[in-house]
Formats: structure tokens, C-alpha cells, sequence
């Protein structure tokens, strides 16, 4: 089959391509199987090599090529043409920076990522026989799903409050800190709570679920935000959590 491919182009160093605009591009004899990246390299390898998209695995593991295919957060790699059909529209996600064609600046994304301390922080001594700090498989099981998450920013780019207001945390760095939050052996948590108790941590979310269907995992990501909201509201009621934090009022939203 020959699919049409039309694609958001932008490229700020040459003048009349630095505004967006749009490209039709042909790829004859793809196959129904054939991944949507594949057949974007076929466009950049045969038709025009100045077009510009991230990709590294291609296997659905690095989550660097995150895009907006046919007008859903999606990665190329994962995505076969049988799914999309013979028209393929790619635009970069939405609200963050794009940098050239379908390339975004990731930055703001990992700040608010490194914002929630991604790490495990345990300072206590290990256990007297020197072995590792143990754990329930109950216990394992509380952040199993958050251990997924590839930072594709699929969640965080689907999401209206955080193109409304981009000083939101977004959902990828509520389900970083809760993959730690949830673990019992560590020792951040409060740390991480008081952070995502600001106002522009989790009452950002306003359970629009955009969110949860855009993942490529799978991870029930309002689901996980939604369990930091308790865990903070338990933190104020027993006093481990700023009071000042808290539920942003209707009119600051
Ligand atoms: Fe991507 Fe899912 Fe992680 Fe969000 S939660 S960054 S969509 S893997
Ligand atoms: Fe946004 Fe997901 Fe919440 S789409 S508002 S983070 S449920
Ligand atoms: Fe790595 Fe698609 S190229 S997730």
C-alpha cells in the first residue's frame, strides 16, 4: 500500500521553513506491519534528510520518540501502519519547546522530573548481617506499576493543565515520586510529598485522564496520582505535610 504521510515542519535556522508548516510526503509499498518510524526513516533516508525526529531503540524502551500521530500522543516505534491506516499526520507534543520539525526541548520536562528526587535516599545503616534491606512481595507490589515509566512525556504532553500552565509538575514526575513514595525502604518521602504538595504539584491535576490512555506502558497513571493526593492528605492530617499546602482554590487554577 502507499501511505501519505503529512508532517508539522519547523526549522528556525532557515528563513521561510521558520514558521510551522505542513509537508505531504508518499511512501510506496509499505506493508500493513511496517512501524510508523520505519517508514519515517524511509521518508528521511530516500525523500528529505532534513527531517528531524528522535529515535534511539525502536523497540518501545527509550521513549525518546514520543509524537503526535494522528492526533494522539503516541511513540512511532510502536505503532504499525494497520493501526493508522494509509494516512499518517505527525506533529511534535504538545507544550514543551519544539526545537526543529518533531523534535521538543525536553528540559522543562526533566526538571520537574528531577524536581521530585527520582532516586532512592535511604541513610540508615544496613541490616546488622550485611545483607540487602528487604522487602514484602505485598510491599513490592504498592509501586510495581510506576517502575515502568520510560520518560516518554506521552502523560505529561496530553495533559491540558500542564499546556494551561507548564509550571505543573505533570503526571510523568508524580509517577517518578511515586515509585520512591511507595517504597517502603526508602527514606524521601516526606521530602517528596511536601514537593508535590506545592501548588503546582498534584492539585494541578484536575483527573482529566488524558493521561493514562497516552501511555505507552500501560501505567494507570491517574490511579498512581491519585494515591500521592491521599498520601499527602494523610500527611497534613497527621502533621508530617505543610499545612499550607493543599487543594489550589478553583480561581488560582
Ligand atoms: Fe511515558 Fe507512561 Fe512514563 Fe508518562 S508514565 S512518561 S506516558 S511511560
Ligand atoms: Fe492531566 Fe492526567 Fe490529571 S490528563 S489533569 S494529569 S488525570
Ligand atoms: Fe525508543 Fe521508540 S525509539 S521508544
Amino acid at each position: 500500500m502507499d501511505v501519505t504521510f503529512r508532517i508539522r515542519r519547523f526549522n528556525p535556522e532557515v528563513p521561510g521553513k521558520n514558521r510551522p508548516y505542513w509537508q505531504e510526503f508518499t511512501v510506496k509499498d509499505a506493508e500493513e506491519t511496517d512501524r510508523v518510524l520505519e517508514l519515517m526513516h524511509r521518508i528521511k533516508w530516500e525523500q528529505d534528510g532534513t527531517l528531524t525526529f528522535r529515535r534511539a531503540c525502536a523497540h518501545g524502551i527509550c521513549g525518546s520518540d514520543a509524537m503526535r500521530i494522528n492526533g494522539v500522543n503516541r511513540l512511532a516505534c510502536k505503532m504499525l501502519v494497520r493501526d493508522t491506516g494509509d494516512k499518517i499526520q505527525l506533529e511534535p507534543i504538545i507544550g514543551l519547546p519544539v526545537l526543529k520539525d518533531l523534535v521538543v526541548d525536553m528540559e522543562p520536562f526533566f526538571a520537574h522530573y528531577r524536581s521530585v528526587m527520582p532516586f532512592f535516599v535511604n541513610d540508615s545503616p544496613l541490616p546488622a548481617d550485611g545483607r540487602e534491606r528487604l522487602q514484602s512481595i505485598e510491599d513490592r507490589e504498592k509501586f510495581d506499576d510506576t517502575t515502568k515509566c520510560i520518560l516518554c512525556a506521552c502523560c505529561t504532553s496530553s495533559c491540558p493543565s500542564f499546556w494551561a500552565n507548564g509550571e505543573y509538575v505533570g503526571p510523568a514526575a508524580i509517577v517518578q515520586g511515586h515509585r520512591f513514595i511507595f517504597d517502603t525502604r526508602d527514606e524521601g518521602w516526606e521530602e517528596r510529598l511536601d514537593s508535590l504538595a506545592d501548588p503546582n504539584g498534584v492539585w494541578r491535576c484536575r483527573t482529566i485522564y488524558n493521561c493514562t490512555p497516552a501511555c505507552p506502558r500501560g501505567i494507570q497513571v491517574t490511579r498512581a496520582i491519585g494515591e500521592v493526593k491521599l498520601a499527602i492528605q494523610r500527611g497534613k492530617r497527621d502533621g508530617i505535610i505543610k499545612e499550607a499546602a493543599g487543594p489550589i482554590a478553583e480561581s488560582n487554577s
